[in-house]
């Protein structure tokens, strides 16, 4: 009898514990020097996918720019390409790398068609599946691309999605998320998000105090939550927190609130994804992420 018991017992802990239904954590990584290297980020263990922040400034004839803080200098002789090392340490747990565009200081924007067309050449070419001498992170190929876009115009970001979905048939996919604010819909990447080309949307519940989270009201959130988990076409919809109070102007949630009162009520989403916070610095001064993993 025990024989059988045993392993019926495991299975069901194992379903138990990897069942769909488990969230992820998102995290955003590059834009302090002090929060650890990308390999350690991954080695935590707490991450399911790492957004390398930010490519700031391209479009409407920008030479287009990354900034990783005091990692490393892209333009520098040595550059950032040893990052390739990490990156590929990161995919081979599993883990999806991105690389975000936009965020909020920097400039912009997408001028045309053409425009679109031309970005979504260049990230192919420098960062994903293709071909460049001026690779600024090395050879790894990425996941994706993350759309975190706040500023400029609206125009044009969903034929950078169509563009950029076009080389999935170059082989390995290529993952679209985005981190729009959570009103909705979203000012910037409304109309990108409705082409249902997206795969993971972390939603910004933070400095938006409409929709965001504040002492102990889980209203404002709840409603947001629902237009975005029953009105986006994406794969999967995250929320987005501050992993510390500093790290936005509010809508920091402590871990045991999340876990007590917040995740309880998002979870029944069938889009429910996990969890996104801003960033690997403030996650290492609170340590949000290993409080609420196994929870999310
Ligand atoms: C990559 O190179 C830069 C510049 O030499 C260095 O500061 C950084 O620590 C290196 N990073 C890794 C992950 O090896
Ligand atoms: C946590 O929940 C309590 C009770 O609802 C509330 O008073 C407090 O403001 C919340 N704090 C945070 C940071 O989530």
């Amino acid at each position: 009898m025990a024989t059988t018991y045993i392993p019926i017992f495991s299975m069901v802990i194992f379903i138990l514990t990897v069942g769909s239904d488990a969230g992820g954590i998102s995290i955003y990584w590059g834009q302090n020097g002090n929060e650890g290297t990308l390999a350690e980020t991954c080695a935590t263990g707490n991450y399911e996918y790492v957004n390398i922040a930010f490519l700031y400034s391209f479009g409407n004839g920008r030479i287009p720019r990354l900034n990783l803080a005091g990692h490393c200098d892209p333009y520098s002789n040595n550059g950032c390409t040893n990052l390739s090392a990490d990156i590929k340490q990161c995919q081979a747990k599993g883990i999806r790398v991105m690389l975000s565009i936009g965020g909020g200081p920097g400039g912009y924007t997408l001028a045309s068609t053409e425009d679109a067309r031309q970005l979504a050449t260049f990230l192919w070419n420098n960062f994903l599946g293709g071909q460049s001498s001026t690779r600024p992170l090395g050879e790894a190929v990425l996941d994706g691309i993350d759309f975190d876009i706040e500023g400029g115009t609206n125009q044009h970001w969903d034929e950078l999605a169509r563009y950029l979905s076009g080389y999935n048939n170059k082989g390995k996919k290529v993952y679209l998320t985005a981190a729009p604010q959570c009103p909705f819909p979203d000012a910037w990447l409304g109309n990108a998000l409705q082409t249902g080309l997206f795969d993971y949307v972390w939603v910004q519940f933070y400095k938006n105090p409409p929709c965001q989270y504040s002492s102990g009201g889980i209203a404002n959130l709840e409603n947001a939550w629902k237009q975005w988990t029953t009105q986006v076409p994406a794969t999967k919809i995250f929320l987005g927190l501050p992993a510390a109070p500093q790290a936005a102007g509010g809508g920091f949630i402590s871990p045991s609130n999340l876990t007590s009162e917040v995740l309880p009520v998002i979870k029944g989403a069938t889009k429910y994804g996990g969890v996104m916070l801003w960033s690997k610095y403030y996650d290492d001064q609170t340590g949000y992420s290993s409080s609420i993993n196994g929870q999310v």
